[in-house]
């Protein structure tokens, strides 16, 4: 049976793969709420079909707006967020609006409404793992973050579930790890490597490129939400990834490598304040409670399929590009 989905922050980079996903493997339809921020981009939800998806541009925090839509939805998939760790670390203060206030607006209009609601969190919320220790995070590590932004996500986790204790507010979360794919902003560590080699730039590494991330593919992150909306009991969390740990480093070589370049000719430069040093998945759960499997298992076939499509698709990128970049330069990064 078809739903109708209220996709917040589906102009962004993985509400919109969210929004593409939804189309081919449903047949529901979506209204996307989105502030249109420097981060979305109404071009990538172009050509979609416009009897099963409409844009409302608006903040997910003026609840007048909100209201109306969280009614008429079946579930409200809730993705909208300052999302970028730098931006928190010069000015935190649109990540406590957007992150606490505008998931407060939501949860109180599903509650009024008694509307499914799925949150879409981030590892980070437990802070990071030894590099030197396989431990991962599970459902039940403690929250610890470190940054800003990570620390408004975490306490939009916090409030969610008090909605479910409190107030009986039917809903789930999932907290994933660093997603990769198309129409990923270029502020974000791939995405400024692959467009610095397009441009003739050298790729920039924070700090000695240590850090550890748990890469998934974008799609896979979509088809586990679906997956939790689908079949995932009230109440409860789930984790999100697929095996996929890389240093930063290693990350580096690669897309070097693969666009024809030497895997040495990269910078260090300034680390970032506090930078969490590694994150890790265990997703048992969500493969043994729900069956969910990534199709993205190989990360060098989906890295090269990223790289063609910045390659293929300069018209959507390049007029972030210079902005960010210029912005990375007053950093010294
Ligand atoms: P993004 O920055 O690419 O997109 C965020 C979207 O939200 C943009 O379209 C923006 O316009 C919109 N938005 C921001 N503030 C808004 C507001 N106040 N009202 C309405 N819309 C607003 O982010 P992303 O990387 O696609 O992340 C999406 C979600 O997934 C976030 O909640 C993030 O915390 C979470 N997440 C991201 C990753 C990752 O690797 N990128 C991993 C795990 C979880
Ligand atoms: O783990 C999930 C999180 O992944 C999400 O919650 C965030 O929204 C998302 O932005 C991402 O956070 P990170 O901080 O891990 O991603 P970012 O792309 O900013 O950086 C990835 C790693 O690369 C990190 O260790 C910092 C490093 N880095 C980043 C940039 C931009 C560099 O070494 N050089 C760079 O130029």
């Amino acid at each position: 049976m078809s739903r109708h989905l209220l996709v917040t922050g589906g102009a962004g980079f993985i509400g919109s793969n969210f929004v593409h996903h939804v189309l081919t493997h449903t047949d529901d339809t979506i209204t996307v709420l989105d502030k249109l921020t420097y981060a979305g981009d109404g071009t990538s939800l172009k050509g979609l079909l416009e009897d099963r998806v409409q844009l409302v541009v608006a903040d997910v925090a003026d609840a007048a707006t909100v209201g109306p839509l969280v009614a008429e939805a079946d579930a409200v998939i809730h993705f909208a967020a300052e999302s970028h760790n730098d931006n928190s670390l010069h000015d935190p203060t649109p990540f406590l609006q957007a992150n606490l206030v505008g998931t407060f607006t939501l949860l109180e209009a599903a509650r009024k409404h008694g509307t499914r609601f799925h949150h879409i969190s981030t590892d980070e919320v437990y802070g990071d793992l030894p590099l030197d220790d396989p431990v991962r995070f599970t459902e039940t590590t403690p929250y610890n973050p470190s940054s800003p932004y990570s620390a408004t996500k975490a306490g939009s986790d916090l409030l969610v579930r008090a909605w479910v204790r409190s107030f009986g507010v039917a809903a789930t979360i999932s907290n994933c790890s660093n997603n990769y794919g198309p129409r990923q902003h270029v502020e974000k560590f791939i995405p400024r490597q692959i467009t610095n080699l397009i441009d003739g730039i050298r790729p920039r590494l924070y700090g000695a490129g240590q850090n550890v991330r748990d890469w998934i593919h974008v799609d896979d992150h979509s088809s586990a939400v679906l997956a939790i909306l689908d079949r995932g009991t009230i109440g409860e969390t789930y984790l999100i990834g697929a095996d996929g740990e890389k240093s930063n480093q290693q990350v580096v070589e690669l897309i070097l490598t693969m666009m024809g370049r030497e895997g040495t000719d990269y910078d260090h430069v300034a680390d970032r304040a506090g930078h969490d040093l590694r994150y890790a998945i265990d997703a048992t759960r969500l493969r043994t409670e729900l069956g969910w499997q990534p199709v993205f298992r190989d990360f060098e076939t989906g890295l090269g399929a990223t790289i063609d499509w910045y390659r293929d698709n300069e018209s959507w990128w390049r007029p972030q590009k210079a902005a960010t970049e210029a912005k990375y330069a007053q950093a010294g990064q």
